[in-house]
């Protein structure tokens, strides 16, 4: 078996579209064992490529079924490598006044209890193992500044941004590294009802207009990120927030008039 992550035991959370559906080709393609957890998944599948890669159907915010989960990876694989707490949900974007404890409590338990979840349950198996590892969760840049998603996603997002750095002070000494990546906006499910929208009007443009790169990202860009920080080529990273945005975080929002501060080429 050859590739960057032959051998490793992968366990990915909201598998079955975007993100983490390219993080989990990306890591078997490159020669890892995944389990591939997702809600939206019928039936236990398995397939091959040059790792494998089995799907399940379990819900990233469910204690019981975390728990569950990084217990079947374990006895599968015999071990758990590398974990990409990714499942997410975005909520809408209700005003501030439109919102109820309850909207806040459902986004809060997938958003940021998930990636919680994912760390305790696999960072103990880690450490029974006496194996190290990597422990990469989806953020946002919307857990950066405000305004790039509804209220409680993007303090669900900054919540988890700040549980990278703390879960990788309290595994100090474990040798398991956490980290997060922080997305700009890309074409995948969550967004899918905004690139719609975008193409049916054939302003397509209208997407990248904020972005020094002029266009939106590919989940591919943010699962090579993620299987970056995952690495060895990342060793000694540790506690950080990646972004991944094409720059769109570099400036704040004003208008900007024709010309200026812009090279013209
Ligand atoms: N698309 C973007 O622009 C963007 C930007 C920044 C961050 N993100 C983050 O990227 C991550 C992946 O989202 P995506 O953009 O690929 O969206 P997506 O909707 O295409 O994929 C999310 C997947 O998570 C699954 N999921 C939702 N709740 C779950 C649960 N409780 N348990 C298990 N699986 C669950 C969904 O079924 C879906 O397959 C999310 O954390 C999201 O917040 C996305």
């Amino acid at each position: 078996m050859s590739g960057r992550f032959a051998g490793k035991s992968v366990l990915v959370t909201g598998a079955a579209s975007g993100i983490g559906k390219a993080t989990v080709h990306l890591f078997a393609d490159e020669g890892a064992d995944v389990i591939a957890v997702d809600l939206n998944i019928a039936a236990e599948t398995e397939s091959a490529c040059a790792g494998s890669i089995v799907n399940f159907r379990g819900d990233a915010g469910d204690e019981r079924e975390v728990a569950a989960i990084v217990a079947t990876a374990v006895e599968r694989h015999g071990g758990l490598d590398i974990i990409c707490a990714n499942a997410g949900i975005s909520g809408g974007m209700a005003g501030l006044f439109e919102q109820s404890a309850d909207d806040w409590q459902t986004l809060l338990r997938v958003n940021l209890i998930g990636p919680f979840l994912a760390i305790k349950y696999g960072a103990r198996a880690m450490i029974d193992a006496g194996r190290t590892g990597a422990i990469v969760c989806t953020a946002s840049v919307a857990g950066l500044r405000a305004g790039a998603g509804g209220l409680a996603y993007s303090a669900s997002k900054a919540g988890v941004i700040n549980l990278a750095q703390g879960a990788a002070q309290q595994l100090t000494g474990s040798g398991i590294r956490v980290n997060a990546v922080c997305p700009g906006l890309v074409d995948t499910g969550m967004t899918q009802g905004l690139y719609t929208a975008a193409r049916s009007k054939g302003r397509e443009d209208l997407i990248g207009q904020l972005n020094p790169l002029k266009r939106g990202g590919e989940p591919v860009e943010i699962a090579r990120a993620i299987a970056f920080l995952a690495s060895d080529e990342a060793s000694y990273i540790n506690g950080q927030a990646l972004v991944v945005d094409g720059g769109l975080s570099t400036s704040l929002p004003f208008a900007k008039p024709r010309r200026l501060g812009q090279a013209s080429f």
